[in-house]
């Protein structure tokens, strides 16, 4: 039985559309999807069951974008996590990015640095930030790791099982999503977390990002409960 969720991965999608529909540029839109993020990460260290939330910030397809927006994203990404950093530190949240950081500016990446390594102690709730992320990357990379290790003659290829691919993801150590959440509309996964949400439910928000609140997310969780989750036994196995 499936009661709250320990793991939520959202898709936060929608920013660009809300925009448009006040006639501000995209990046406005992006700075509005700021309050939203703030606002989940809230909910999800109140809720007692949550213990792992994970948000989708940039994709490894999101650098196809105009520069200019690319360019206010990343403004975007060292403003917050400057300002939120204090309140992370003291609510006991762990912050810990995934995706490949080598792209970013120095600058950037030191912040980033610092700020998983002044959260690492957070007890209450780990917040993975998705920057720079593709699911596809992320098991090329376990991939190359692996066969390294069997070149070096350091593993058996018969010794690799789902655990040890598990165990050279970005989001090692954390359980797989529960509860995935997409907002803005679409149906797609587009290549967020393709390993983790083998098994996860999926919730499609029309609601814009900027606007996801409280309540929105309080109904996905609640949504989430009446799902029955048979990890392909029988509903009455089950009972
Ligand atoms: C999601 O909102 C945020 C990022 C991809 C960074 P979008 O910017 O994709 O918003 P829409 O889909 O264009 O409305
Ligand atoms: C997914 O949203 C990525 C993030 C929210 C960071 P996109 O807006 O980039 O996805 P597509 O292009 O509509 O599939
Ligand atoms: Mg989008």
């Amino acid at each position: 039985m499936s009661v709250a969720p320990k793991h939520v991965a959202v898709i936060m999608d929608g920013n660009g559309r809300w925009a448009k529909q006040r006639f501000m540029p995209r990046v406005a839109g992006h700075r509005a999807g700021r309050s939203a993020a703030r606002k989940t990460v809230e909910y999800c260290a109140r809720h007692a069951d949550i213990d792992v939330l994970t948000l989708f910030a940039f994709s490894t397809e999101n650098w196809s974008r105009p520069e200019d927006e690319v360019n206010g994203l990343m403004e975007l990404f060292a403003t917050a996590l400057n300002d939120e950093l204090p309140k992370l530190q003291e609510n006991g949240i762990r912050l810990r990015f995934i995706g490949d950081w080598s792209r970013f500016s120095n600058k950037l990446q030191a912040q980033m640095h610092h700020s998983q390594e002044v959260t690492a102690t957070g007890r209450r709730l780990t917040v993975q930030l998705a920057l720079n992320y593709g699911g596809r990357a992320e098991i090329v990379r376990a991939s190359r790791q692996l066969a390294e290790q069997v070149k070096a003659g350091a593993l058996q290829p018969e010794a690799i099982t789902e655990e040890t691919i598990a165990s050279h993801l970005y989001s090692r150590g954390v359980p797989d999503p529960d509860l995935f959440i997409r907002t803005g509309g679409e149906s797609r996964i587009s290549n967020f977390l393709l390993w983790g949400l083998a098994y996860s439910e999926l919730y499609f928000s029309a609601t814009l990002w900027p606007d996801f609140d409280e309540a929105a997310m309080q109904e996905a969780v609640d949504w989430f409960a009446t799902r029955q989750r048979r990890f392909g036994k029988t509903g009455e196995q089950l009972g």
